[in-house]
């Protein structure tokens, strides 16, 4: 079957490779109709995220079809249209029944206090192979997939195996009230969802910020009022905006990719912090930097701290961040002393997919959404690459790889 396979920083390719097998009975295997690339498969090439093995399979969404079950496996049919969420959760630890589906104690097969495990990431996460691939092996298939209903098609599935309800789950950790000011930094897929959610949880007002045009238009078509940081200082537009005061919540859905604005009027502040960015990416993905040339190419981020820089300086006194951007293990660069002068509440964490899956389906199914507006491009798995290309250079908002024959 053809996947997408990591090899090393900036070499990723598309191969042909065995096809996977039941291994354990909560396993299935799964025939993929779509697949889709985010944020997170970027920063894996990228080297900003390291730990990666050479062999991995890429990709952590995925709609498909059952082809087979492990005899654990008691509520799916082989021939049912289901969606994978990104994390894998054994739903039987304390911590998945709680609904902390990310933070289970028996999916990451490095151990209880390893992490998250998700489809297709570094080492530490698991590894598992990942969904951009003609078939995949879900393990705890029982938990992880959710079935389809037929008024839901395959792309508004997809966008459930992850960008939504990460989103939702930003959301949902910045804690919004009915009224509330919310800013959304990044303008990306997840970015847009969580804009579309924190709407949905009836924030009065969402402020979008990206550098990214189109991406900007979108947010204003999903309800957002934008601000573009290479035009206008970021935090001074959110004060002017907000009468001073700042956002009640702030969301960050960047992470350590962050880029800090190359152009007036904030470039002179960006400047003086250019040896702290430096310091920081050194620190934080030293891989990155001996394999530079290889990593340009995929637009790596020169600014790791840069929005949770902003987020705490824009955000009202009293307020909270929620960080669903993601940041790896490494990183250590935080803005305490503003945040605790300031009494912020800080959460911050992989999403529980999961806990919010059947219940987005619902709302999907109701017609109360229409995630597929999101979608700008669709390209046969054969040109996954170019499709990665494409994302990196930010010419799709969000591209959904199609897996079909
Ligand atoms: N926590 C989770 O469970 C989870 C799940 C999925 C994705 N993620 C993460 O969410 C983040 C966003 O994912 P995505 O697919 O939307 O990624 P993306 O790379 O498409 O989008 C990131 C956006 O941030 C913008 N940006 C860069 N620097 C910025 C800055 N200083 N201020 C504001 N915007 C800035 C970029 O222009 C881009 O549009 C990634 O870090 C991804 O890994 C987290
Ligand atoms: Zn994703
Ligand atoms: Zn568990």
């Amino acid at each position: 079957m053809k996947a997408v396979v990591y090899h090393d920083i900036g070499d990723i390719r598309l191969e042909n490779v065995p096809e996977p097998k039941i291994q354990d009975s909560n396993d299935a295997v799964v025939r993929l109709t779509s697949s889709a690339i985010c944020g997170t498969d970027l920063h894996m090439v990228r080297g900003t995220m390291p730990g990666m093995e050479p062999g991995t399979i890429l990709g952590h969404e995925g709609v498909g079809i059952v082809e087979d079950t492990g005899r654990n496996v008691r509520n799916f049919d082989v021939g049912d249209r289901v969606v994978i969420g990104s994390t894998i959760a054994c739903g039987y630890c304390s911590y998945c029944r709680a609904g902390y589906f990310s933070q289970c104690d028996n999916a990451n097969p490095n151990g209880p206090q390893a992490g998250t495990s998700f489809f297709g990431g570094p080492k530490a996460t698991g590894s598992i192979d990942g969904l951009q691939a003609e078939m995949a092996r879900v393990p705890f298939a029982n938990v992880g997939m959710v079935k389809v209903p037929d008024s839901v098609t395959d792309e508004q599935a997809l966008m459930m195996s992850d960008i939504f309800p990460t989103g939702y789950f930003g959301a949902d950790l910045a804690h919004i009230h009915p009224g509330h000011t919310v800013s959304v930094f990044g303008c990306g897929p997840v970015g847009q969802f969580a804009i579309i959610s924190a709407l949905l949880m009836g924030a009065g007002r969402v402020l979008a910020v990206d550098c990214i045009e189109s991406r900007l238009q979108k947010a204003r078509e999903n309800g957002a009022e934008t601000i573009n940081f290479e035009e206008e200082d970021a935090v001074d537009t959110i004060q002017d905006l907000t009468g001073g005061i700042g956002t009640d919540r702030a969301i960050d859905a960047v992470g350590i990719d962050a880029i800090h604005p190359h152009s007036p009027p904030a470039v002179a502040i960006s400047e003086r912090q250019q040896q702290l960015f430096e310091e920081e990416l050194e620190d934080v993905a030293p891989e990155l930097l001996s394999h530079r040339e290889q990593a340009e190419r995929w637009h790596p981020g020169d600014a790791p701290s840069q929005v949770l820089q902003w987020a705490v300086h824009s955000v009202a006194k009293g307020g909270t961040i929620a960080v669903i951007g993601v940041y790896p293990e490494s990183m250590r660069f935080f803005p305490i002393g503003k945040a605790m002068m300031k009494n912020l509440t800080i959460r911050a964490g992989n999403c529980n997919h999961r806990k919010y899956i059947p219940m987005l389906m619902q709302i999907v199914s109701a017609g109360s959404v229409q995630p597929e507006r999101i979608i700008t491009q669709q390209q046969p798995i054969v040109s996954a690459i170019d499709a990665y290309r494409m994302f990196a250079d930010k010419k799709a908002g969000w591209l959904k790889v199609e897996l079909r024959p």
